[in-house]
């Protein structure tokens, strides 16, 4: 009984592994940028927030076996490898799939498309709200659901802060705010993952490549990390820094629908261009987007660490959360 269970879940994973999300790089360079601003900036904010992924990590720490010396940054792939152990119920909340009629029409012409209101831009901020401890955040579904499947609320306040390091990333992600809707695709394309593409570093579909950040980020590394992979990280990282540069009103709010609307303006322009499915991708084609997804990554660190300062950024945020330690 046992193995008959296990065993499709096992070829599912091994098939499957890699459809959602940034890949395991992605994350964990959005949340290194982040970890190296607060490190900087507001030290007591990351430690709150230290203080916070610690409460869940006590007590099931073999879901947090990822995790060891650099708990924020290696939390960041959390909620995509808790989608095989129970946690699959949020698999829907790493992206919005606003739809993007390439061939013209409107949302009337596709009776077929179904839009899922809970989605990455209702739950950053209901999450946001949650970790404030703002008024009425008992109220959204993702605190409901997320309470449900956490054995307490502390518990479930620690394992929301590791759902939100990673969506900061997701949102950052063109395919996780767009479906690509048309005559072949009435439903919509999910995000990219139906076009497919010569398999190249693991990536079969357009979404896998975009995920691999555009075939520049497709390594797997392993966790939690020794010190000398934390310091190449940090040595990727600071390279990606130098390389772009952003003037300060472009991530220092928490404004989720900028961000949503960003990454489709990202598909609408970039990522279905000059490219035909079954396809090799042109060589400029990865040229240019390599570092359309890089300037995003970037940008999603910088906010990612804006969202912690405005969570932990006043004393009472702090205290709250070492005294839940
Ligand atoms: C995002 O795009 C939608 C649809 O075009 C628009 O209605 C909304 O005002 C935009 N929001 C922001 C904050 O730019």
């Amino acid at each position: 009984m046992k193995t008959a269970r296990l065993l499709p879940a096992l070829v599912i994973a091994l098939f499957t592994g890699k459809v959602f999300g940034f890949w395991e790089q992605g994350h964990l360079m959005v949340a290194r940028i982040a970890y190296d601003h607060l490190s900087q900036e507001s030290p007591s904010a990351l430690s709150a927030a230290n203080n916070l992924l610690q409460v869940y990590s006590n007590s099931n720490p073999s879901m947090t076996s990822l995790e060891g010396d650099f708990p924020f940054v290696e939390c960041s792939t959390f909620a995509d490898s808790i989608k095989a152990k129970g946690g699959s119920y949020q698999s829907g909340w790493h992206f919005i799939d606003n739809p993007f009629f390439d061939e013209g029409g409107s949302i009337n012409d596709y009776p077929d498309f179904q839009f899922d209101e809970q989605n990455i831009g209702k739950v950053i901020p209901a999450l946001v709200d949650w970790l404030s401890g703002n008024s009425g955040y008992q109220n959204s579904f993702a605190y409901q659901q997320i309470t449900e499947h956490v054995s307490n609320e502390n518990e479930a306040k620690s394992y929301a802060l590791r759902l939100l390091i990673h969506y900061l990333g997701d949102i950052h992600q063109p395919l996780h705010a767009s479906s690509r809707v048309n005559s072949k695709y009435p439903k919509g394309d999910r995000g990219g993952n139906s076009f497919q593409v010569p398999p190249k570093d693991d990536a079969k579909n357009l979404h896998s490549v975009w995920d691999s950040v555009v075939y520049d980020h497709a390594d797997t590394p392993s966790l939690p990390y020794s010190s000398s992979a934390w310091n190449r990280l940090g040595g990727v990282c600071s390279d990606l820094e130098n390389k772009y540069s952003f003037s300060s009103s472009e991530y220092n709010s928490v404004d989720v629908d900028t961000w949503v609307n960003e990454s489709f303006a990202i598909t609408q322009s970039n990522v279905y261009n000059g490219i035909t499915e079954k396809q090799s991708l042109p060589s400029d084609y990865v040229q240019t987007n390599v570092d359309v997804i890089e300037k995003h990554i970037v940008l999603g660190g910088l906010r990612l660490a804006t969202t912690i300062k405005t969570i932990f950024g006043n004393s009472g945020a702090v205290e709250e959360a070492l005294f839940l330690q």
